[in-house]
């Protein structure tokens, strides 16, 4: 196994690092490590924000740069191997404030000043793809940044102010020199890092990555990092052996023809959901209602199928969709529907060193819909109670074709397979519904936690299937659908 050091830009300063800790976040990097303060510490979870920094990183035209913002406190130092890491100290421009932080002050948009560094970068990584965006744009770039003091008004004006008649920064003038050493750090062996107790590897393509987990099939697979990071930062464990999938070319491709759509397992959720948009529209918005745009910025479909989370909110949706994947161990890949890749409470088929690599998620056919309803308590970055999704054929008002599944209702993500039975080969009439919903009584014994009681979820779980056949008959919901006893 060639392998080699972490090379990434720091600004615009060449780093390699070797001798350290895999386990480091790029937070604890940058705070213990480079002294640079800058960057806050909230919660360390990321739902904050004031972590905040961004990567640039090549596109696959391998010479125009994608600018992301990411939560540092919930991404390994490894994981900046090859990409530019932009701080909050670098964005001054010589004497002058950078025109976001201009912004930022000439609208009052900071107090005690904590958050502000997180929504500043957040607003520079937006105007870096973005020159003047518009205010849904912004709310979606803010949405993962938390302020305890200013107020959200005076910040979101600060970053509605375009940047189409600003002079270029600093980034911009080293645009090209920055393209160039990420070029070359691309061609670089894979990189490694290790100290005395934890090693970290990146391989480049599925070979290396097979091979690595036949040598060591106890290594611990990350790829954005959002769900596994929390063992480390929340309930501070360690990992010995990481393995990035980050770098794997193989996991990262797209491909979208006449009957479906294939995502590589370690495609970042903001990269591959406008593709899905057109086909089904629901599930592009449900997408975009995963945690903040930092965590969809980092996070993978294959994370979060490979969590195995019984409230992940792809799972529900794409086993209604009958969507398959691949798994593949040294050589040999097998093809298995995703709804039989969940047996338990976090458990799963998956072998010692076997590791997903694609999913595969069927186009519509004609007469085919999908609907999709995330519960939780706030709109954006919350974790769902109950995820139901609906995928529905109905002909001549008779159910032709139903697959139906939910999240957080049992210990996996699971199809109701009572309720679809109440409603296959019937009149699509609010009296089969009515039977339906009380089927789903025998599927799912839900259980009740900090996100919701029980009862809840069963009543919940009932109403969005009457608030599923109500939209598809197009009618208004005037009056609360069903009492809760
Ligand atoms: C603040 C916050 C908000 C969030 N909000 C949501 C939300 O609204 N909805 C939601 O569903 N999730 C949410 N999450 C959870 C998480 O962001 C998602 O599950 C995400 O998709 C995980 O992807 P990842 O690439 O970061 O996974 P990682 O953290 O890298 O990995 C997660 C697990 O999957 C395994 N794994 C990763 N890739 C593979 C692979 N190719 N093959 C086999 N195993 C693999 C890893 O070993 C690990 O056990 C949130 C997380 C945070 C921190
Ligand atoms: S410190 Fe709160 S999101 Fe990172
Ligand atoms: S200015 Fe104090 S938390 Fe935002």
């Amino acid at each position: 196994m060639n392998s080699d050091a972490v090379r990434f830009l720091l600004n615009n300063d060449v780093v390699t690092i070797e001798n350290i800790d895999p386990n480091l976040t790029v937070l604890q990097y940058l705070r213990d490590e480079r002294f640079k303060n800058g960057t806050k510490e909230g919660c360390a979870s990321g739902d904050c924000g004031a972590c905040t920094v961004v990567l640039a990183e090549l596109n696959n035209d391998n010479e125009t740069l994608n600018y992301k913002s990411i939560n540092a406190c919930i991404s390994f130092v490894g994981s900046l191997h090859g990409k530019q890491l932009i701080t909050v100290e670098h964005l001054k421009q010589g004497a002058k404030l950078h025109h976001v932080q201009q912004a930022m002050v000439d609208n009052h948009g900071s107090q005690c000043g904590f958050c502000t560094p997180g929504f500043v970068m957040s607003s520079f990584a937006l105007h870096k793809q973005n020159s003047s965006p518009n205010r849904a744009e912004v709310l979606e770039a803010l949405a993962g940044n938390l302020c305890r003091c200013t107020g959200y008004r005076s910040i979101i004006d600060a970053a509605m102010v375009s940047s189409e008649d600003a002079e270029d920064d600093s980034f911009a003038q080293h645009y090209q020199q920055s393209v160039k050493h990420l070029q070359d750090f691309k061609n670089l062996p894979a990189a490694q890092l290790c100290n005395a107790k934890h090693q970290y590897y990146a391989p480049k393509n599925t070979a290396e990555l097979a091979e690595k987990l036949l040598n060591s099939p106890q290594a611990t697979l990350v790829a954005g990092g959002t769900d596994l990071a929390l063992m480390v930062t929340q309930n501070l464990g360690t990992i010995a052996d990481l393995v990035y999938l980050g770098d794997v070319a193989e996991l990262h491709t797209l491909e979208n023809n006449a009957d479906e759509f294939i995502i590589g397992s370690a495609v970042p959720y903001t990269t591959f959901t406008p593709m899905l948009h057109d086909e089904y529209h629901e599930l592009g918005e449900m997408i975009e209602r995963i945690g903040s745009r930092q965590i969809r910025n980092n996070g993978t479909l294959g994370g979060n199928i490979g969590n195995a989370s019984p409230i992940g909110d792809m799972p529900p949706a794409l086993i209604a969709l009958g969507a398959d994947i691949t798994l593949q161990r040294g050589d040999v890949e097998r093809k298995i529907a995703l709804e039989d890749y969940f047996v338990g409470y976090k458990q799963t088929v998956l072998k010692d060193a076997e590791f997903i690599k694609n999913i595969y998620i069927p186009k519509a056919k004609t007469g085919q819909i999908l609907k999709l309803y995330k519960i939780s308590k706030r709109i954006d970055d919350d974790i769902s109670a109950v995820l139901a999704a609906f995928f529905l054929e109905i002909n001549d008002n008779l159910v032709t074709n139903v697959r139906i599944a939910f999240g957080g209702m049992a210990a996996i993500p699971m199809r109701a397979k009572q309720c679809e039975a109440a409603l296959l080969n019937k009149a699509f009439n609010r009296e089969n519904i009515s039977a339906a919903q009380q089927a789903l009584t025998l599927d799912f014994q839900p259980m009740s936690d900090v996100r919701a009681s029980d009862k809840y979820r069963m009543k919940v779980a009932q109403n969005l299937l009457q608030k599923c056949y109500l939209e598809l008959q197009n009618k208004t919901i005037e009056t609360r659908v069903v009492n809760y006893a």
